[in-house]
């Protein structure tokens, strides 16, 4: 895998980046005078990667969102953009025009950088004599200011076939400052019928199947994310925050990592094909900065959110540059790989990176963004001990590592996506020992729709609970997290809808936690 030193990386891109931003005057393409032949903006608007002084905003031409040419011609298509302070855009702040380009699927990526920090702002696009719907954005604060409150929604693994979104039309309406999106924006799968899920030894019937077999080119990829983001539930999320955009495995396919796919499916250098396909539209749909340009065939670096003196939020990547799981990534298993010294989950630049920003400069909260469980759980149903080895517990000298690296940062909270359940605990170096202090909490955010409707509590709940004292709750039901940070304490809400398999499920919360600074300590609210 060819993986470049972060400068270099930006040194690159940050040419790539004018090239990409700026050619409106080069090539003097013009606005397309002639009407498309359907509304253009189908897939909504979005805005992510935010800092003190904008963020991005995004959209997508697509006239015919499910054929492969999108119902354009395979030529640059300009659009102006326009962002104002109100919803009316009485006065505008900032305009421009972009170019949608037919090797990016007609995306368009537009870098907001004269905006004023900490401020809420309305942005909106125009093509072809159409106007786009009308979406919400909201700058961090300076780097040293004091900072009362931060609301960040957390949200992912949507599968389309397993039920309807509804969950993201409530965390719209909680208007946070930020969500992060924690991965499994699409499912790979093709279409199905029904689906057994191992959880429960149950069968759901599919809710909405999917269009196309497993996705495989950047032609699939593309059309499955288009038909993701026809949902207008997800649509109003986006419109109404800003995302701290993530991916896990299944944007890519089941359990990969690096260059891999579990059990030797594809050869290295097939899969770095499909991944690159893959990357390119991940990029193409995301409200990411021209860092997470897809090159070589991999995107997303880790990259880090600060609200004032109150929160760093860092975003990590546990795909890219992982090792392959250990005991050969069978659920529930344990082996002498977990304990494999040359094991790495972040990679050395992304871990040094992440130690000297918060040993350097820690915020009164300090929040790892990402995807699998960093608490050590025993899974296993009888006697011994088996682990989630897609997880941090199949990684325990890096694990060990980081840990004891952070030791000195202040009020740390894990967030975590990936297990389709709310959880919550506390992280120790060595779980297996209560009495050992705990290094942080972590939160982990059910899924929106995967699995389809929840049954609370499950038979095996209690067995972990008990085995695990580091375990303070299991839920299993779809729906979101709400993170809400102050200085005097952390507060996590584990919101739930009723029901994702038909529309209008009611929403509800199960349970809240509150942290107090200076101790790594759940207490349920
Ligand atoms: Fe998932």
């Amino acid at each position: 895998m060819t993986r470049m030193k972060p400068t270099s990386r930006r040194a690159l891109l940050t040419g790539l980046s004018a090239s990409l931003v700026a050619p409106a005057l080069l090539l003097r393409v013009r606005a397309q005078a002639v009407p498309f032949i359907d509304y253009p903006f189908q897939l909504g608007v979005a805005s992510g990667d935010p800092d003190a002084r904008g963020f991005v905003i995004w959209t997508r031409l697509a006239p015919r969102p499910q054929q492969a040419d999108r119902g354009l011609r395979p030529a640059p298509i300009a659009v102006r953009w326009e962002v104002a302070e109100s919803p009316a855009f009485s006065r505008l702040v900032a305009e421009g025009e972009a170019i949608a380009r037919p090797e990016l699927g007609h995306s368009v990526h537009v870098t907001l950088d004269q905006l004023q920090p900490d401020r809420v702002y309305h942005y909106r696009f125009i093509a072809g004599g159409e106007r786009s719907p009308v979406g919400r954005g909201r700058t961090l604060p300076l780097e040293g200011a004091a900072v009362a409150e931060v609301k960040i929604g957390v949200a992912g693994c949507q599968d389309w076939q397993s039920g309807y979104y509804t969950a993201f039309r409530h965390l719209a309406r909680e208007a946070p400052h930020a969500i992060f999106h924690y991965g499994d924006y699409i499912y790979e799968y093709g279409p199905r019928a029904s689906a057994f899920h191992p959880g429960l030894r149950e069968t759901f019937a599919t809710v909405r199947r999917h269009e196309g077999p497993e996705v495989m080119s950047l032609d699939d990829y593309r059309r499955r994310y288009s038909l993701i983001r026809s949902d207008l539930d997800l649509q109003a999320a986006h419109q109404a925050a800003c995302f701290l955009c993530s991916y896990d495995d299944h944007e890519v396919v089941n359990n990969w990592v690096t260059d891999q796919v579990v059990r030797g499916e594809s050869p290295p250098q097939v899969f770095r094909l499909r991944r690159a396909a893959a990357m390119q539209a991940w990029y193409e749909f995301m409200p990411v900065r021209i860092d997470a340009f897809p090159e070589a065939g991999t995107s997303g670096p880790w990259r880090s959110y600060r609200w004032g003196r109150l929160l760093d939020a860092r975003l990590l990547n546990t795909r890219l540059y992982r090792s392959p799981q250990p005991c050969g990534d069978v659920f529930g298993s344990l082996c002498a790989e977990v304990r494999d010294p040359k094991a790495e989950v972040l990679g050395k630049a992304q871990e040094d990176w992440l130690v000297q920003g918060l040993t350097h400069q820690p915020s009164t909260w300090n929040a790892l963004l990402q995807q699998v469980m960093m608490m050590n759980v025993d899974r296993a149903r009888g006697e011994g001990r088996g682990i989630n080895t897609d997880s941090w517990a199949g990684y325990l000298v890096p694990r060990d590592r980081l840990l004891q690296r952070l030791q000195g940062v202040p009020n740390l909270v894990v967030l975590t996506g990936d297990e389709h359940q709310h959880w919550a605990g506390e992280v120790r170096r060595s779980d297996a020992d209560p009495a050992s202090p705990a290094r942080a909490v972590e939160f982990v955010t059910t899924s929106i729709s995967s699995g389809s409707d929840g049954r609370g509590e499950r038979s095996e709940h209690a067995a972990v609970l008990s085995r695990n004292p580091q375990v303070k709750y299991i839920r299993d039901e779809r729906g979101y997290a709400l993170m809400t940070v102050r200085p005097d304490g952390w507060q996590t809400d584990f919101r739930v809808v009723s029901t994702v398999r038909s529309v209008g499920g009611t929403l509800s919360t199960h349970a809240s936690f509150r942290v107090l600074p200076g101790r790594a300590v759940l207490e349920r609210l």
